[in-house]
């Protein structure tokens, strides 16, 4: 019986609430090229457009719900009678909408600014722009979305990576194994000796290191493999 989990989860557990993934045909870096909208460089090039791109990203999310797959990791949270953390690729809100509390997002979240003058962040519901004031330092013309953008530094990497190399249960949901360092993770699990599982519709990159896979909708296989899970607890 674990009694330390980690849980790796990206866009594929948002996809049944409506967002769209990134890499699936219909995904988003199909309609939009990441070079210009998620890089700084993009940014710099064109702010415009990246605000326009986050400000329609942050409006799409308050029109979806957490589905029962977000509603099983938070139960399996507070249930559980041993540590669960849950890192998530996503920028959306819906696990902390769905009541997850020992929460990491470790590429960011858009429902938050980042100022480029003063450092601090802020929390951000409507539409962001240059000419947005910012709340703490009231300088205008260096926010951002507080999002990690690539060839930036995802958050918090030294607490994820104490958290796998003593959890003797990583799971990883809704991710296609593209995009390091969380395509890795599994990797540093393996050789702290957890046990791998890998829940996703279909196998990922690194399908390869994980012990065991089940593979479906995320609604599907993650309330069914909680649900297991909690019944063996003591
Ligand atoms: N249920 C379970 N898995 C699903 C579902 C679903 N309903 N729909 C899609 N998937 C799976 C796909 O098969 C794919 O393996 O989710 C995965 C989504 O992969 P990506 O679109 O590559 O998203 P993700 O892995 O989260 O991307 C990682 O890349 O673009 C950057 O910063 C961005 O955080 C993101 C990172």
């Amino acid at each position: 019986m674990p009694s330390s989990i980690v849980i790796l989860t990206g866009a594929g557990i948002s996809a049944e609430s409506g967002i769209s993934t990134f890499r699936d045909p219909d995904g988003i870096w199909a309609k939009v090229d990441y070079r210009e909208v998620a890089t700084p460089q993009g940014f710099a090039a064109d702010p415009a457009r990246v605000h326009a791109f986050y400000n329609w990203r942050r409006k799409n999310v308050l029109s979806v719900e957490p589905n029962a797959a977000h509603l099983a990791l938070a139960r399996l949270e507070s249930a559980f009678p041993g540590d669960v953390l849950l890192v998530t690729q996503n920028v959306d809100s819906l696990h902390e909408r769905a009541g997850s509390r020992n929460l990491i997002h470790m590429h960011g979240q858009h429902d938050q600014a980042l100022c480029n003058a003063c450092g601090k962040r802020s929390a951000w519901a409507g539409e962001m722009s240059l000419e947005s004031p910012c709340p703490a330092c009231r300088g205008v013309g260096h926010m951002r979305p507080d999002v990690v953008w690539f060839g930036e530094t995802p958050y918090q990497m030294e607490r994820i990576q104490a958290a796998l190399a003593g959890c003797d249960l990583f799971l990883s949901i809704g991710t296609s194994g593209n995009v390091y360092p969380a395509a890795g993770f599994v990797r540093e699990a393996r050789s702290a000796g957890a046990r791998t599982v890998e829940l996703n519709l279909e196998p990922s990159q690194g399908a390869g290191y994980f012990d065991e896979a089940e593979h479906g909708p995320a609604t599907r296989v993650v309330p069914r493999f909680v649900e297991r899970l909690l019944q063996r607890a003591p």
